[in-house]
């Protein structure tokens, strides 16, 4: 796997345990993202006007072939928070005051962020429903979640691999209940494509959202929205532009109304089929494999050093290729949630945490996040291809050294 590390742009002198935040290009990728900006400088109404949409038609269907998704199901933007916003937008038509969407308490900052204007806006309730931690399985989760359940309960929002917390749950499972209970379906899985195999179609949700410049390492700025075809017709644009009420509309109002957003520069989207190149090159379910085994070898022992335990077993399903621990923490000012401590809180002295992470990156040179979640600090490794054993011991010195 370390002959990988050529193929990044990275900083040499960084030790970069982050993949996880905003993801890294590969060389050949980000040189076929530049021949898009530069078809685009060299003609822009050629490039905008002309090619793009058979263009991103193609990116599409790669998008749709590597995520299990028909391409006309698929619309790209920029972030998963703009995917997201399309949909809860559009629910003030369909939700009442009272309403509930049941969600835990693991979830990504900017999304509690959307539930919680949105719910406060229109009367609804966001339940984030407490996740004991750690979890001892798949079906502590699974009953700890559907605890939340009440008769107002319209919404199941659920992430599949956490942020702070970086744990995979277990959605084909949740969607499968909450369709029976006919409850609309989203699922944040900006983490997943990429990371770990996905087929949209076998989860089965009504709204799904994933980044691709984090796992598929495309350039930042390309995630995506899949909506199910039976509930397309209930999302208005975002933004209102020229694909509303298009002048010639497509066969499809869903791309037409999400993909017609004004002028953009369309090259991250458009690299994404070279990902997925790069990927086959280089035989991405083997490089995901042994990141997995890194991952998971090096939780014990950085258990430990925090003397803490893994917030699930490791043999769980739950783990990806990152793994977060609670170091006992003094907290910061980017706490994400006002909840008790995580159960699993380290037991050691207790360190500023905003001041640990500042330590790691300016005097051993290492990128590697300690995020505060519900008034916990847990540090975060992703490990990614170009990642070795060596990262792991110097990230395990200088806490050794630190703590
Ligand atoms: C669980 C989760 N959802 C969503 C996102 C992405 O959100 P944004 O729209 O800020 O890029 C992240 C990014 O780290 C994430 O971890």
């Amino acid at each position: 796997m370390s002959t990988l590390k050529d193929q990044f742009l990275l900083r040499p002198d960084i030790t970069y345990l982050n993949f996880g935040s905003f993801g890294a290009t590969p060389r050949p990728v980000f040189e076929a993202y530049q021949r898009w900006q530069l078809e685009l400088e060299r003609e822009p109404v050629q490039h905008i006007a002309v090619r793009a949409p058979q263009l991103l038609r193609e990116a599409r269907e790669a998008l749709g072939n590597y995520v299990g998704a028909h391409a006309d199901d698929l619309v790209f933007t920029p972030s998963p928070s703009q995917a997201i916003n399309i949909v809860v937008r559009n629910l003030e038509k369909q939700l009442q005051p009272g309403d509930e969407i049941l969600s835990t308490d693991l979830e990504y900052g900017a999304m509690d962020r959307t539930w919680n204007f949105y719910s406060r806006k229109n009367g609804w309730v966001y339940r984030r429903q407490h996740i004991p931690l750690p979890l001892s399985g798949q079906d502590e989760f699974l009953a700890a979640f559907w605890a939340g359940l009440t008769p107002r309960t319209r919404v199941v929002f659920i992430g599949q691999i956490t942020s702070a917390t970086a744990l995979v749950f277990p959605v084909e499972q949740i969607c499968r209940k909450a369709r029976e209970l006919g409850l609309l379906i989203i699922v944040d899985g900006a983490h997943v494509p990429g990371h770990i195999p996905l087929n949209i179609t076998a989860i089965d949700p009504d709204f799904y959202t994933g980044a691709c410049h984090k796992w598929m390492m495309a350039p930042k700025g390309c995630s995506f929205l899949y909506a199910r075809r039976d509930k397309q017709d209930m999302l208005d644009p975002l933004i209102v532009s020229w694909g509303y009420e298009s002048a010639a509309p497509t066969h499809s109002r869903f791309i037409d109304y999400h993909e017609m957003q004004g002028t953009n520069d369309f090259s991250a989207y458009l690299a994404l089929p070279a990902c997925i190149e790069f990927m086959q090159q280089h035989n991405w379910p083997e490089v995901s494999r042994q990141c997995l085994e890194l991952t998971l070898q090096n939780i014990p022992r950085f258990a430990a050093l925090l003397r803490t335990v893994p917030l699930a077993p490791l043999n769980s399903g739950m783990f990806g290729q990152m793994c977060s621990l609670a170091v006992a923490s003094t907290g910061s000012a980017t706490a994400t949630g006002s909840a008790t401590a995580a159960g699993s809180a380290a037991a050691g002295a207790a360190v500023d945490a905003a001041a640990l992470k500042k330590r790691l990156y300016e005097e051993f040179k290492i990128e590697a996040p300690i995020m505060m979640h519900n008034g916990q600090a847990y540090l975060r490794y992703s490990i990614q291809g170009f990642n070795t054993q060596d990262d792991l011991d110097r990230l395990f010195e200088a806490l050794e050294e630190i703590l």
